[in-house]
Formats: structure tokens, sequence, C-alpha cells
């Protein structure tokens, strides 16, 4: 099978790159579609296939072609290469908001995957979103979802919402950990400790609890009460974030961020 990435950049090499380790397609099914010309030597540089800058050069031999241009940098790109595209192509995008009816409209092609994911998967940690039109055949969605495998975990979901919803929560996610973070490597700061203890005090509580929560059946809430004791430490700062709702703040950003999908995949 052969895979055309259009634009050579964050997301584009993280995909190519992880394809490439798990050896589920080889270089020489592997075509780089990129338009920034000081990008294109670096991408040679890194040996992960044919860059190409002209669309005449790669679309038509490609069977999978995946979007990774900016949302704003699709409309262009569909005037583009429209006249190339094959209706028995899957194309695959990741690109926010833009709905799977924009590129059936635009590229005049029916067999489409959308897929959300984060960025984690620069490291096979991504968490991955994932729907299609009913023209995808059970094969080619099988296909796909092995490849998206390869940055991380996939969830498939019927409904093309839900993939606003997962820009919201996992999309997006990765900002509201390091948010966290950030605040608790500042309170550590204040307490005394050196910018570089500060960093590992905190990103190893992250590490340790997560990895705890995943390797066990209890839900968040009993973790919480297996730390706290009454009357101690812990639960004095449950206790002022509680005070300070901070449970509620967070899902109300989320639900911002799910507002501000909607938005967007309404040209917003
Ligand atoms: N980064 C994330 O965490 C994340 C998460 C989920 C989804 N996404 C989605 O992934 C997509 C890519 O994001 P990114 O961060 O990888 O963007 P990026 O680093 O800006 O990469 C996009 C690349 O595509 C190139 N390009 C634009 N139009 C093109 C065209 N017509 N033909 C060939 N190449 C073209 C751009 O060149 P120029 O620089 O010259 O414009 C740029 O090199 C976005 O749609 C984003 O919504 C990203």
């Amino acid at each position: 099978m052969k895979i055309l990435i259009i634009g050579g950049g964050n997301m584009g090499m993280t995909y190519a790159e992880s394809f490439l380790r798990s050896h589920i397609t080889s270089k020489d099914d592997m075509m780089i579609l990129e338009k920034a010309t000081d990008k294109t030597s670096g991408l040679i540089k890194m040996d992960i296939g044919t860059i190409h800058l002209h669309p005449e050069e790669c679309m038509k031999r490609a069977d999978l072609i995946i979007l990774a241009v900016k949302p704003q940098d699709a409309p262009a790109l569909f005037e583009q290469i429209k006249p190339m595209a094959d209706p028995q192509q899957v194309f695959l995008s990741i690109m926010a908001g833009v709905k799977i009816q924009t590129i059936s409209a635009g590229l005049g092609v029916k067999k489409i995957i959308r897929a959300m994911p984060n960025l984690p998967a620069q490291i096979g940690m991504g968490m991955t979103a994932f729907t299609s039109s009913d023209e995808v055949t059970r094969i080619e969605l099988v296909m796909v979802q092995n490849l998206l495998n390869t940055t991380g975990k996939t969830v498939y979901v019927e409904n093309e919402s839900a993939i606003d919803a997962a820009t919201a929560i996992s999309g997006s996610g990765p900002a509201y950990v390091w948010y966290f973070m950030n605040a608790l490597i500042q309170a550590a700061s204040g307490m005394g400790f050196n910018p570089s203890e500060a960093e590992l005090l905190v990103s190893q509580t992250f590490r340790g609890a997560i990895e705890l929560y995943s390797k066990s059946n209890l839900s968040c809430e009993e973790w919480i009460d297996k730390v706290c004791s009454r009357g101690g430490t812990t639960e004095a700062a449950l206790h002022t974030y509680r005070e300070n709702a901070v449970h509620q703040d967070i899902m109300t950003g989320a639900v911002a961020a799910l507002h501000r999908a909607v938005e967007l995949g309404k040209g917003g």
C-alpha cells in the first residue's frame, strides 16, 4: 500500500516516523508532499521516503492519502489536488475541525476517515479518536486503524460529533495536564526546591499516579481516598480545591474547548 502524507510538519512527520519504526510500511511505499521549499532538504535528510513538491508527481500513485496540513490551508490544498483525486483512494484527515462533508465536497471523493490525534503521538503515547464515511470498507478501516495504532491508542466513534468531544478531552487534554503540573512546579519552587528538583518531584508524581491508576481497577475517587487520611495533608489540599471549585472549573474548561471545536467546525 502506497501512502502519501500531505504536509511535512509536526504531525505529518510523527506519522511517517511511527509507521516506519513499527515496520508497518517501508520507505519505498512512503511519499511526503510538502509545499515549503525550505523544509524539503531537512525532510530528505530524514530518509523517510520520497519527498515531493508537486502533487502531480505523487497523488495518483497513492492508495492512502493523509491530509496533515493546517485547517486554514485546506481550501487551497483541495483546489490544488482535486483534479488528481481518485474516488478509490482513501483519505485520512487529521485536520482539526474540518468535517468529512467538507473534505468530500472539496475533493469530490467519498472514502474519508477523520481522526483526532494528540501530541504524545510523537512518542507512541498518543490518543486518537477516529470515524469514517460509510464508503470506507471494513478492510480499509482496519488498515488505517493499524497505522494509527503505531502512534498510541485509538478509539473508533460512530458519530462525527464525538470527534469534537475528543478534541476537547484528549486533543487539548495534554495542555490541561501541563497546566496542573506547572502550578505544582511553581508551588514546589516556592517551597524552596530548585527548578530541576521541582520538575522531578512533579513529573515523577504524575508518571507514578498515572501508572498506578492504569494498572488497577480503582477509580480516581477511590485512589484519592487511599491517599487521604482524615485531618491529613492531602485532605487539606483537596479541601481548598473543593472550596475553590477546581473540579468544576476543569469540567467547564473542557466544555469551553468543545464549544470552540464545534464553532471551528462551522468555520467560526
Ligand atoms: N500538533 C498537534 O498536536 C495536532 C493534534 C491534532 C491534530 N493536529 C492537526 O494536524 C494538522 C497538522 O498540524 P501540524 O502541527 O503538523 O502543522 P505544521 O507543522 O504547520 O505542518 C503542516 C505542513 O503542511 C505544509 N503545507 C501546507 N499547505 C500545503 C500544501 N498545499 N501542500 C503541501 N504541504 C502543505 C505546511 O507548509 P507551510 O509551513 O509552508 O505552510 C507545513 O509544513 C493540523 O490540521 C492540525 O489541526 C495537530
